[in-house]
């Protein structure tokens, strides 16, 4: 298994799990890189065998990279994949009007946890504006791919969608997006 994020986080979380004495039970490689970066070559390093079908899992992370960013993360990951490899992630939808919504729910709860002394800025780290549909992205560069849309995963494990307003309700709705994808 391996596990790529910025160096900083993968030193933070093998300090943190070696001081618990914990291990993977799994064979764990983690490759500490940028994702705007040249990362395949490293990952390759790392042993990353090509010839074999891979499963990636991007959940919670497309919004963090700008739009080209994501692009290019997708044209690396299908120049990487073998046929049969997945890959899962969400999409927001390309209309850049559900990211602006996070946005804006995000700096609502980052102005109330710093009444409480948390003081990172977590919308700096997102970023805002019209982008390209992922899963659409990857069905015209040879995946096949299979959406549920948030609110249908919520109905079918019994919970609510955690938001009030009906106008934010609809937008979750409607755009808000899991997807597996398949290489073909
Ligand atoms: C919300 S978390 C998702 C975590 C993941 N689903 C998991 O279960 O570990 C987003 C992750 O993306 C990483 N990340 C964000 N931008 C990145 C970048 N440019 N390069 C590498 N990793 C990045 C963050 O450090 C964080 O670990």
């Amino acid at each position: 298994m391996y596990e790529i994020d910025q160096p900083q986080v993968v030193e933070f979380k093998t300090k943190a799990l070696a001081a618990l004495g914990a291990a993977t039970t799994a064979e764990h490689r983690a490759v500490g890189i940028d994702l705007r970066h040249d990362w395949p070559g490293k990952l390759r390093d790392t042993g990353f065998d090509t010839s074999r079908p891979a499963a990636w899992s991007a959940e919670g992370f497309l919004p963090f990279l700008p739009t080209d960013a994501q692009d290019r993360l997708l044209d690396s990951v299908t120049a990487l994949s073998a046929v049969g490899s997945r890959f899962v992630g969400e999409t927001l939808g390309p209309s850049g009007e559900l990211h602006a919504m996070m946005h804006t729910r995000t700096r609502a709860a980052v102005d109330r946890w710093r009444q409480h002394g948390f003081d990172i800025d977590l919308t700096e780290l997102g970023y805002v504006g019209e982008r390209n549909d992922a899963a659409a992205y990857l069905q015209s560069r040879g995946w096949t791919t299979a959406s549920t849309k948030v609110a249908d995963l919520f109905v079918e494990n019994g919970l609510r969608l955690p938001v009030d307003e009906a106008a934010e309700q609809a937008l979750m709705s409607e755009s808000f997006t899991y997807f597996t994808a398949t290489r073909i």
